[in-house]
């Protein structure tokens, strides 16, 4: 039995619902899920824990490659984790925290930094495609900033995804802080805009790179998003 591995880059801005999308595109694929974003996150934490200089890149990146980062890719629970003295430390939770939000775009900025990760994700990558966990297919559905250009450019299917950015806004505060009157969405644009600001220095994420499908979610509700998305997939695996 031939069985081919199936590769799907989701790229996109904050708040375009890539990580929830991108996480029930590949669960109702039965593929792995691979946030790219929460590596990123873990080493920014770990850059932090250990009071390493923000603005020294080289020693940034040096503690960076010290880094072990255990990574779960199960889209009903993606983990991120790393090692410290032997034992595992989850970050699952600590790299949601607003400190390190603050902080990973500085860490992500750092070419050595990004060289590094990018490595480490497709590492993650192969292997999902070769040795699929039990009752998964094998292939993942790997989201970020630069997943159709960089990390994955031959992917089997490179999606965009965008959405207005009122609307984008009006998503986050709603996922951070419950609701989206207007002092939610002013907390909200203050965080987002600023680090799409820092992010789009680093990455190109907001324009669709020869042969990535742009699916722009603006009018479309999450089950629609991950409809038009599933749809990009089918549309790209017929074709061969
Ligand atoms: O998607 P996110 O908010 O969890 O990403 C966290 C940060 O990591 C974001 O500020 C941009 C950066 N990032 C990146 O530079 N490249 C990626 N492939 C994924 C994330």
């Amino acid at each position: 039995v031939v069985t081919t591995a199936l590769v799907v880059a989701v790229d996109g801005p904050s708040g375009s619902g890539k990580s929830s999308v991108s996480r029930a595109t590949a669960a109702s694929l039965g593929l792995a899920f691979l946030d790219t974003g929460a590596m990123y996150r873990a080493v920014t934490w770990a850059v932090l824990e250990a009071g390493v200089d923000l603005s020294d890149a080289a020693a940034v990146a040096a503690h960076v490659r010290t880094v072990a980062l255990v990574v779960g890719t199960d889209p009903q629970a993606p983990t991120v984790a790393t090692v410290v003295d032997g034992a595992e430390v989850d970050l699952t939770d600590a790299v949601r925290t607003p400190r390190v939000t603050a902080n990973v775009s500085a860490v992500a900025a750092v070419p050595a930094v990004r060289q590094d990760l990018v490595l480490r994700q497709r590492a993650l990558i192969e292997a999902a495609c070769l040795a699929p966990g039990p009752g998964r297919e094998p292939g993942v559905v790997a989201e970020g900033r630069d997943i159709t250009t960089v990390v994955a450019p031959d992917a089997d299917v490179r999606v965009l995804l965008t959405a207005e950015e009122s609307v984008r806004l009006a998503r986050r505060a709603r996922q951070d802080l419950g609701t989206a009157d207007t002092e939610a969405l002013e907390a909200t644009r203050r965080g987002v805009v600023e680090r799409d600001r820092l992010d789009a220095r680093t990455t190109a994420f907001t324009t669709a790179a020869d042969g990535v499908v742009t699916v722009d979610s603006t009018t479309l509700d999450f089950d629609g998003t991950v409809a038009a998305v599933l749809e990009v997939v089918g549309r790209r695996v017929r074709a061969g």
